[in-house]
């Protein structure tokens, strides 16, 4: 490590040990922050206010944002590098899930400046200004919080088995051979079998906000129509008798919020809106 890194870290510690814990929702850097920024030595410092619950300490605290100084020139690019970093170096407290860090297996799906997104996808911006960079972090919104940036999914999950996500075949049609499955039928899959159930989208959705209970949301709904997509699949009838109902399916307004928060580029939304057309022609010819 060169002397000017030395001289970052030992200032970071200095600024650590007094830490900095800002209850505040404050937009503009706080007196202490202002101060790192203007060392010369900390050219390259972000603040990251990151959300804090704890249930064990719910008696002292309520949810609070921390604020932790990182010198980015010593932090990998992504925002996941820079909670490990934390973690790793400032506070081993903080809580957050994650596990392949390349956008596969949807762990670190978090609340970043604003937008539901994939923590380990997520490039930390660089400051466009003299003034350091300032990234907030929350869990996914409108979920209940089990500690942290970690949100309690097991509803979500509840809702993804619920639409039964596995092959039915017709009995006779069983274990007979491989299923076989034409190119372009194939094809009718691509945009729904990259969904890593990351739910960014569901919990950018007013409609699953409120009636998650009873809303599938885009997410599963995505997953439904990757089953009623599927040429191999039998069951189409009863999977779409299964979603006509006023909330499960009927409670998608078409805000859109889910496709622009996707973080694999997919169309919730579109998905959606298929799941409806499909139903209207089913009613009609099955009157
Ligand atoms: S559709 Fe996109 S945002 Fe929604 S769960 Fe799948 S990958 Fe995540
Ligand atoms: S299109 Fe439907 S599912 Fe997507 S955000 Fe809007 S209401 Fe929610
Ligand atoms: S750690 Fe797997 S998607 Fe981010």
């Amino acid at each position: 490590m060169n002397i000017r890194n030395v001289e970052v870290q030992k200032n970071l510690s200095r600024k650590k040990e007094e830490q900095i814990i800002s209850i505040s929702k404050s937009e503009s850097p706080s007196r202490d922050e202002q101060d790192i920024a203007k060392d010369k030595h900390s050219p390259n410092i972000a603040f990251f206010k990151i959300y804090r619950w704890n249930p064990e300490e719910k008696t002292i605290h309520k949810p609070y944002l921390a604020t932790y100084p990182l010198d980015l020139s010593s932090c990998g690019p992504m925002i996941l590098d820079a909670l490990i970093k934390i973690k790793n170096e400032q506070d081993s407290t903080l809580t957050f899930r994650r596990s392949c860090r390349e956008g596969i297996c949807g762990s670190c799906a978090m609340n970043i400046d604003g937008y539901n997104t994939l923590a380990c996808i997520k490039r930390i911006e660089p400051s466009k200004t003299n003034q350091p960079t300032t990234i907030y972090i929350y869990p996914l919104p409108h979920m209940f919080v089990i500690k942290d940036l970690v949100p309690d999914l097991s509803n979500f999950y509840a809702q993804y088995k619920s639409i039964h996500p596995w092959m039915k075949r017709n009995e006779d049609e069983k274990n007979i051979r491989e299923y076989y499955q034409s190119k372009n039928d194939r094809m009718k899959l691509d945009g729904l079998y990259e969904c890593i159930l990351c739910a960014c989208c569901s919990t950018s959705c007013p409609s699953y906000w409120w009636n998650s209970d009873k809303y599938l949301g885009p997410a599963i709904l995505l997953q439904a129509y990757r089953w009623i997509s599927d040429s191999r699949d039998h069951a189409i009838k009863e999977r779409l008798s299964s979603l006509e109902d006023p909330f499960k399916l009927y409670r998608c307004h078409t805000i859109m919020n889910c496709t622009k928060t996707c973080p694999k580029n997919l169309n919730p939304g579109k998905a959606i809106a298929e799941i409806k057309k499909k139903l209207s022609i089913f009613n009609r010819i099955t009157i």
